[in-house]
C-alpha cells in the first residue's frame, strides 16, 4: 500500500496503472474510518482493478460554528485498517495541498443541496461537491464509491457527475449499522455513553416511519409527527431536520402513494451532529412488486 500526501506523485502512480489498462476505484472519506467505509473499499476492491482511499478532513463543508476542529482523526488507525484491506493506494493530502490559494472557483448543485439538510448547514453541499470534484479530477478513477446514510451528499454527487459529464460511475453502498441500530459514522466515537445510549431513537423513529408507511399511511405530515414525537420524547435529542421526500428527486412529496420516499433526519446528541436515512416502500409500490402482487 502506499501513502501519498501530494497531488503530483499520486497522477504518476495512477498514470502507471491506467497505462496497463487497470480500472481505477476511488473511496473518498475524512478518515476516522468504521465499517461502513470498509464495507465501501470492499465493494470497490471486488468491482475495480485498483483503490484509491483518500482520507482529508475538508474544512470548507463545515460551517463556522460545526465541528471541523473537533471532528475525529486518527491517522496511524486508518492506515493499519486499510493495509489489512490491501488497498493500493491512500492519498491523504493537507489542507494546503488541496487549497493551496483562496478558492475562486465552487461547484454549487441547486437547488438539490440547498434543500432539506442544506437548511440546516448552509453551504455544506457545495464544500462537498467542491472537493469532490477535485478529487475526481485528480484521481480521475472509473467508479467512485459513497455510502447511502449520507443519502442528500449521493444524491448531489450523482446529478454533479451527470450535469458535469464527469466520465466516472458513481456507486452508493447501504448503511452499515451497529447491532442496535445506530448507523455507523466517524461521529459517533464523540458520543458519551449517555448520549450513545439516547441515538438509537433515531433509527427506532426511521423504523417507525417506514412500518407506518408501508401499512398505508399516505399522509406525510402523520408519518412525521409520529417520528417527530418519538425523537422529541427522547431528552438528549436536539432535532434539527426531519423530512419526508421523494426517494429519487428529494422533492417534498404530498401523499406517498406509488413511488419509494426517504425519512432524513438530522439530530444533536450532546453537541454530536449525527444524520440518518431509510428509504420506504409505500403499500401500492409493495404490492406490484410482491411475488404474485397485481402488476
Ligand atoms: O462523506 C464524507 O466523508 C465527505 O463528505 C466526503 C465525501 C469525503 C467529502 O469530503
Amino acid at each position: 500500500m502506499q501513502l501519498i500526501e501530494t497531488i503530483a506523485p499520486l497522477r504518476a502512480a495512477l498514470y502507471d496503472y491506467r497505462r496497463k489498462g487497470e480500472t481505477i476505484g476511488v473511496v473518498p472519506t475524512m478518515g476516522y474510518l468504521h465499517d461502513g467505509h470498509l464495507a465501501l473499499v470492499e465493494r470497490a476492491k471486488a468491482e475495480c482493478d485498483r483503490v484509491v482511499v483518500t482520507v482529508f478532513v475538508n474544512p470548507t463543508q463545515f460551517g463556522p460554528s460545526e465541528d471541523f476542529a473537533a471532528y475525529p482523526r486518527d491517522r496511524e488507525r486508518d492506515l493499519a485498517m486499510l493495509e489489512r484491506l490491501a488497498v493500493d493506494v491512500v492519498f491523504a493530502p493537507t489542507v494546503e495541498e488541496m487549497y493551496p490559494r483562496p478558492g475562486q472557483t465552487t461547484v454549487s448543485v441547486k437547488p438539490l443541496g440547498d434543500i432539506l439538510i442544506g437548511t440546516v448547514r448552509p453551504g455544506h453541499f457545495s464544500g462537498v461537491a467542491t472537493v469532490v470534484s477535485k478529487l475526481f479530477h485528480i484521481v480521475q478513477p472509473d467508479r467512485a464509491y459513497f455510502g447511502e446514510k449520507d443519502y442528500q451528499q449521493l444524491a448531489v454527487i450523482r446529478r454533479m457527475v451527470a450535469d458535469l459529464d464527469m466520465p466516472l460511475t458513481i456507486v452508493g453502498v447501504p448503511t452499515v449499522r451497529e447491532p442496535d441500530g445506530l448507523a455507523m459514522s466517524s461521529r459517533n466515537v464523540r458520543l458519551t455513553p449517555e448520549a450513545r445510549a439516547a441515538a438509537k431513537v433515531l433509527s427506532r423513529a426511521l423504523g417507525e416511519g417506514e412500518r407506518l408507511i408501508g401499512a398505508g399511511e399516505a399522509d406525510p405530515q402523520v408519518v412525521l409527527e409520529t417520528m417527530r414525537g418519538m425523537i422529541t420524547a427522547e431528552p438528549l435529542a436536539e432535532l434539527r431536520s426531519l423530512d419526508l421526500a421523494d426517494a429519487e428527486t428529494l422533492e417534498a412529496v404530498e401523499r406517498v402513494e406509488a413511488r419509494p420516499v426517504v425519512l432524513l433526519v438530522t439530530a444533536a446528541f450532546g453537541g454530536v451532529l449525527l444524520i440518518d436515512e431509510r428509504v420506504a416502500h409505500p403499500i401500492a409500490e409493495l404490492n406490484e412488486t410482491e411475488p404474485g402482487g397485481e402488476r
